[in-house]
């Protein structure tokens, strides 16, 4: 959600805050803010707006040696100056950024209301700030009056905290929240995202819960929220080859797009058998014992993540024949789920910090599930907090909107599926195909690639549609769903995807002369029944956009538009039909000028609930 970076060292904390920060914006930019503690107190800047209006408005910058600083995501309060953070106590003693959702903030606030308090903003920060402050003035430390505000609060928070009398130092906590800890030459730093340390250091702690850490230019101090003092490790933060520069692509999003056959590689190395025609995930091999008694999968995620886990449901029942089910994480954490011993339950986040996932991880974890976790991100919280589980290595990935993620978890699924099948009902003559398939997909993906120009023209041609419908079978419904989230998230047109055989049940009544679908039709079970669908479209006047097999002569006399696939194993068909969806997505955001990586309204990372 909101980014986080702090500073204290030899360097003018203002430019190290404000360039970590630049790493972070896609995860909040409706606002942003900056305090820094000189000999002089703290100077506080913040903006409404991207980054760039604080810099604008803050062209010498701030003065001194400490400091932290914070891109918002709006949740408590609008998109206003005073709501942002950082937030100081109402005698501008303290100053926090904060992260997470302070769940009793109405009780804390009426209390310290009636104790005299005239709050300034309408956030749950200046609440929490207040609390430090008031512990400050009776004459704790900065890190004693953390641990005291911390352990009255409910709810989620990653937080750093400043103190005018001491331009020495950082104070930081995490309830939920996730925060890292950068220790560099002279210099320490407190990102919410060791995406942002990375340009400084490649050694970092991490907070875990309910920890409280004081961080000097030279080193920490961990306790927790008992005071006890807790040992921590210092942890190397990985340099992935694709990192967060754009190169010579204009967006993030299409260099993600780009990048999604290295990134398939990546996640196949060294994962696959040829031999005995299976694969091998590592995080897995301990527990392989315990996998033969699973009879049941349940993956969980949210948005992007959720589709992958939907195509991930149907390999595993298509090809492992365990039935399998995708659950979206926000329902599951609050539907008293039914956990049981024989069931695998599989957590899909990119970011590894979606609130939503980790609560229903830590419900299912409680009632003694077995749970694995599939994630982007080496050191996340899905990754601590699981028994087992894999990285889908696709490097970081900066849009707002999932794109290489979304292909890389997919193929993780695969991996899943085919290592279940291999325990089960698939030969290995099935199982070579099936690995010789992945072996051929990344070559495959550039061919996908090499029609970025027809989906332009045909993005060109329907960027101003009023609707535009998506679909597919199979393994392909959630590929057609993701297709249609990519083109609301970014290019803000309404647009559904589904079965091809739903849409008599309701969606036709949409179609109208000149409606634009995407259509999925690869050559495997789905396509007879499919065709029959296009032909039900085409009698409404529909105008049909097909990813098709480059030699499906039927489907080319019944559409308009064909995206050739090329030949492939079939359990692969999701990840090569994503790619044109992406770039039409991309071409309609571009085309009605929109801000392709930082979408409205939303954020990168979902960490409240
Ligand atoms: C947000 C992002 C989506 C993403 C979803 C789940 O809504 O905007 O792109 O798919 O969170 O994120 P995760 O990190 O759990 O995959």
């Amino acid at each position: 959600m909101c980014g986080i970076m702090g500073y204290v060292g030899r360097e003018v904390a203002w430019d190290v805050v404000v360039s970590g920060l630049r790493r972070l914006e896609y995860r909040g930019y409706d606002s942003a803010g900056v305090v820094t503690v000189s000999e002089k107190g703290l100077h506080l800047a913040r903006r409404v707006g991207h980054l760039a209006a604080l810099q604008e408005a803050f062209p010498a910058g701030l003065p001194g040696k400490v400091g932290i600083g914070h891109t918002r995501w709006a949740t408590h309060g609008g998109v206003t100056e005073e709501n942002c953070h950082p937030h100081a106590d109402l005698r501008d003693r303290i100053a926090i950024v904060h992260n997470g959702i302070i769940d009793n903030v109405e009780a804390l606030r009426a209390e310290l209301v009636a104790a005299g308090a005239k709050f300034r903003s309408e956030t749950d920060t200046e609440v929490l700030a207040e609390l430090i402050g008031r512990g400050v003035d009776k004459g704790l430390s900065l890190r004693d009056a953390v641990v005291g505000a911390m352990k009255r609060v409910e709810g989620t928070a990653g937080l750093v905290a400043v103190d005018k009398k001491d331009a020495e130092r950082l104070v930081v906590a995490r309830i939920g929240s996730p925060v890292v800890i950068g220790l560099g030459e002279g210099g320490s730093y407190v990102a919410s995202d060791a995406l942002a340390l990375r340009p400084y250091t490649d050694r970092m702690v991490v907070l875990d819960e309910g920890e409280v850490a004081e961080i000097t230019a030279t080193g920490i101090k961990t306790v927790d929220l008992e005071q006890r003092s807790r040992e921590k490790r210092i942890e190397k933060i990985l340099h992935q080859a694709d990192d967060a520069d754009l190169g010579d692509f204009p967006h993030f999003m299409l260099k993600e797009i780009h990048e999604q056959p290295a990134a398939l590689d990546r996640s196949m190395r060294g994962r696959l058998d040829a031999v005995v025609g299976s694969a091998r995930l590592g995080g897995l091999q301990q527990h392989e014992q315990r996998l033969f008694d699973i009879r049941q999968v349940v993956f969980f995620a949210c948005g992007t993540s959720l589709y992958s886990a939907q195509v991930g449901a149907y390999l595993m029942s298509r090809y492992a024949r365990v039935p399998a089910q995708a659950e979206d994480a926000a329902e599951l954490a609050v539907k008293n789920p039914i956990v049981d011993r024989h069931t695998l339950y599989i957590g899909i986040s990119q970011s590894g910090e979606t609130a939503d996932t980790l609560s229903a991880l830590r419900e299912i974890k409680l009632r003694g599930g077995l749970v694995a976790g599939i994630t982007n991100v080496v050191g996340s919280s899905l990754s601590r907090e699981t028994d087992l589980g894999t990285y889908v290595h696709a490097g970081p990935e900066i849009s707002v909107c999932s794109t290489k993620a979304f292909t890389a978890q997919v193929l993780a699924t695969e991996l899943l599926a085919l290592r279940f099948a291999r325990t089960r009902d698939l030969s290995a003559t099935d199982g070579r195909a099936w690995v010789a398939g992945l072996e051929a997909l990344s070559g495959q993906m550039r061919l996908m690639l090499e029609h970025a120009e027809t989906c332009k023209k045909l993005a060109l041609r329907f960027a101003d549609a009023r609707f535009t419908l998506f679909v597919g079978r199979g393994a392909n419904v959630p590929v057609a769903a993701e297709g249609a989230l990519k083109l609301k998230e970014i290019a803000y047109v309404p647009a559904e995807g589904l079965s091809g055989a739903a849409m008599k049940h309701g969606p036709l009544a949409l179609i109208d002369h000149g409606s634009p679908v995407w259509a999925l039709v690869p050559p495997d079970e789905t396509r007879e029944r499919m065709l029959g669908n296009l032909r039900e479209l085409k009698a409404r006047g529909a105008i049909i956009m097909a990813v098709a097999a480059a030699d499906d002569a039927e489907t080319k006399s019944i559409v308009d538009y064909v995206i050739p696939l090329p030949p492939h194993h079939p359990a692969v068909s999701p990840i090569l039909n994503a790619v044109p969806l992406q770039l039409y997505a991309y071409h309609v955001a571009l085309a009605k000028g929109y801000n392709i990586d930082k979408p409205r309204n939303l954020a990168k990372s979902v960490t409240v609930m």
